[in-house]
């Protein structure tokens, strides 16, 4: 049975208005029917292909290639481990066993309460928080098998939890929501930014380093002349050894896990 109601129907509707060309819109309507039906579903492939004017086999076309969206109904949360290589070697690769272990599932799988989907994800660009973890989206930082287990107990007891980077995490129908462009007021929740990715924003702050504007390699000259090279290198030594700080920081949590 389908839970598109005529108020999603007129929901589908704006989305596609919002832009010129309204095919622009599938991709955020398709985050709507997920808020809606759990997945993507024969009855929502229908409704944005009636609304856009193309055809079904268009739209699931598009629903099919992309990661985020799902043909299967996804639990409450949907926890990601990010197994790529940088997050693999930090501990990704042992976090994700855990979790299979812990919550009986495999890869793709939800729990038997259908609270909990498990995948294992790709580079989320996140590397220098490594190895991390999403869920609903949201990024878990510099997780360690004993607390990617904490987390999801968590999740599963109903306890609030907020994202290292980010809000509080809501359910993922309600954070398909707003990737359909319907906010939930938390955008403005948690850091945004961490101190590991201002590394390098605060270092050309310090050394009033900005980027060219053009002509490349006079500007490349000019700096070595003016012995800025020599800054420079200075300047990377010194972020390389804050960053092993931070690494052997990590470890050293870790270990204590
Ligand atoms: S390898 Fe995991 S975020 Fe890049």
């Amino acid at each position: 049975m389908t839970l598109l109601t005529d108020e999603t129907f007129g929901e589908l509707e704006a989305i596609a208005a919002r832009y010129p060309e309204p095919r622009s819109g599938l991709l955020p309507m398709l985050h709507l029917v997920q808020s809606v039906e759990g997945r993507i579903t024969p009855e929502g492939i229908e409704a944005c292909a009636e609304i856009l004017g193309i055809s079904a086999a268009e739209v699931s076309g598009v629903a099919t290639f992309y990661t985020m969206y799902k043909r299967k109904p996804v639990g409450d949360y949907l926890v990601g481990v990010c197994t790529n290589t940088l997050c693999a070697v930090m501990g990704g690769d042992a976090i994700f066993e855990r979790l299979k272990d812990h919550l009986d599932v495999g890869n793709d799988e939800t729990t038997a309460d259908g609270k909990i989907t498990l995948e294992h994800v790709e580079c989320n660009a996140a590397c220098d928080y490594a190895p991390v973890m999403m869920v609903n989206w949201e990024f878990m930082d510099n997780m360690t098998p004993t607390s990617a287990v904490r987390l999801v107990d968590d999740l599963r007891e109903g306890k609030e939890v907020t994202s290292t980077r980010g809000p509080r995490l809501c359910t993922w129908k309600e954070a398909e929501r707003v990737l359909a462009g319907f906010p939930d007021g938390r955008v403005d929740e948690g850091p945004g930014a961490g101190a590991a990715s201002l590394v390098g924003l605060n270092l050309a702050r310090q050394n009033s380093w900005s980027a060219p504007s053009g002509g490349g390699a006079e500007r490349k000259d000019k700096s070595i002349e003016s012995g800025t090279a020599e800054t420079k290198g200075g300047a990377v030594a010194q972020a390389d050894t804050s960053r092993a700080e931070t690494e052997t920081e990590q470890e050293e949590g870790k270990k204590s896990d």
